[in-house]
């Protein structure tokens, strides 16, 4: 446990993918209610679809608890139907934004160079962007995880970021919504190459938080949280119950 990161410096991140409806918002509730008073734990975000944003940062206002978004556009304005700038994030609330999302590179096509100026556009704004890398399992069954993450990072990450907050979210594609986690010692490997590369990247890349995502519950999240190099956790299915989603966050507090 020595090189854990301190559970004040850790984010846990919910992503609500495009789930939620009023009744969101009452988990959402319950997670503020159950965190309200308490000091010296992890950083606390949920990121819920672009219609519940405003309404859930208005009424986490002065919880403690982030809201964030989950993609934007290059652009601060203009035509360009559906889509969301980072501006507009920051209107509606937001303090974060997750992008190049693997549901969004393989998606929408998103590619190393586009994720990159969405992480300089919403840096801009002064969001902090939780950039999103993860191999498929024919990449790591092929041998080549490390390196696809390394080419990834190098590619999604404009110079723009140097010195600003922001954070990376190790995702492996396979990982994700299956149940099949990465393992403690695959992921330790991964997130130590992520550190080397960020700190070949950028001056302060020795801070930056490095997020686990894929499958994390309740039950592997202390864990995945103890080892070294893992600065938090991004959380698909069980951040949509406030329940799963305080024992995750529970499990980051010690
Ligand atoms: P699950 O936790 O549902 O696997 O989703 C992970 C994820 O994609 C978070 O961004």
């Amino acid at each position: 446990m020595a090189h854990s990161t301190p559970a004040s410096a850790r984010l846990i991140a919910g992503n609500w993918k495009m789930n939620g409806g009023a009744g969101q918002l009452r988990e959402a509730a319950k997670v503020a209610a159950a965190l309200a008073g308490k000091i010296g734990g992890p950083r606390v975000a949920i990121c819920p679809p672009a219609t519940l944003l405003h309404r859930l940062s208005e009424q986490l206002r002065g919880s403690g608890v982030l809201t964030g978004g989950q993609d934007c556009h290059v652009e601060a304005a203009g035509a360009f139907t559906g889509d969301i700038s980072a501006d507009l994030l920051v209107e509606a609330g937001a303090r974060l934004a997750i992008l190049g999302h693997s549901e969004r590179r393989q998606g929408h096509g998103e590619s190393d160079a586009l994720v990159a100026r969405k992480a300089q556009a919403a840096s801009d704004v002064g969001l902090e962007p939780i950039v999103c890398v993860g191999e498929t399992l024919i990449e790591r069954e092929g041998g080549r995880a490390l390196e696809v993450v390394r080419r990834q990072l190098r590619g999604s990450l404009p110079p723009g970021l140097a010195g600003r907050a922001f954070a990376i979210a190790y995702e492996p594609v396979w990982a994700i919504g299956t149940g099949a986690r990465a393992s403690e010692d695959d992921i330790v490997e991964m997130h130590r190459a992520i550190r080397a590369e960020l700190m070949n990247l950028t001056s302060h890349g020795g801070r930056v938080s490095i997020l686990y995502g894929g499958s994390v519950t309740a039950d592997g999240a202390a864990a995945i949280l103890a080892a070294p190099e893992v600065g938090g956790v991004l959380v698909g299915g069980a951040s949509l119950r406030a329940e799963s989603f305080l024992a995750i966050i529970e499990a980051a507090e010690r």
